[in-house]
């Protein structure tokens, strides 16, 4: 039987100072304005309810957006089918898309062109990781946590096969 373990790659600590700093901005940048947090579901539902505890600002909506891309094991095709839409219309909000992470940029290019056909006032990308070795698409990312390496992350929402999610850390799965 194989035991697997998972190394720190950003601890519980890192991450929230850096989601702390990333809402201030964002509270910063969107007051007055009529800010809707679009949470691209599932991995980025840890991030979503973080940040949004971090934007101190009492005009903010936030959306889940269920999304499944075609693509086997680790890697995406692009082809992104959405599996639970918006509860409302994004028309004229200030709207602010909330992923986990960015690979290769083909998920965030095809809800970008998805979103601008629902007329909001302005559309911007929080992410909180960006893997630039994986880009196959640039995508602009407005907000940003971390930079890292070319290494499949687990943890604090994302995924490998459905486990690790609950992880409060973002590590690297090792087989031992
Ligand atoms: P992209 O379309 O290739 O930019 O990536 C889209 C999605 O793939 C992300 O939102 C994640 O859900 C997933 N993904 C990409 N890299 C990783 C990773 O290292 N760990 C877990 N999920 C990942
Ligand atoms: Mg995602």
């Amino acid at each position: 039987m194989s035991v697997t373990h998972v190394s720190t790659m950003l601890s519980a600590e890192q991450i929230a100072a850096r989601v702390g700093e990333l809402g201030a901005q964002i509270a910063k940048d969107y007051a007055d304005r009529r800010l809707v947090l679009v949470s691209v579901l599932k991995g980025s539902f840890v991030f979503t309810a973080d940040l949004a505890r971090a934007i101190s600002l009492h005009n903010v909506r936030v959306e889940f957006l269920g999304v499944r891309s075609y693509g086997e094991g680790t890697s995406t095709s692009g082809v992104v089918q959405i599996t639970q839409d918006l509860s409302k219309p994004i028309e004229g909000e200030d709207v602010l898309i909330v992923e986990d992470i960015v690979d290769t940029g083909l998920t965030i290019a095809h809800l970008l062109e998805l979103f601008k056909t629902r007329h909001p006032a302005s559309l911007k990308v929080c992410a909180l990781l960006h893997k630039p070795a994986r880009t196959k698409i640039e995508v602009p990312i407005h907000y940003l946590g971390f930079t890292i390496e070319d290494r499949f992350v687990v943890g604090y929402g994302l995924d490998w096969a459905e486990h690790y999610r609950n992880l409060p850390f973002i590590g690297v799965v090792e087989a031992k």
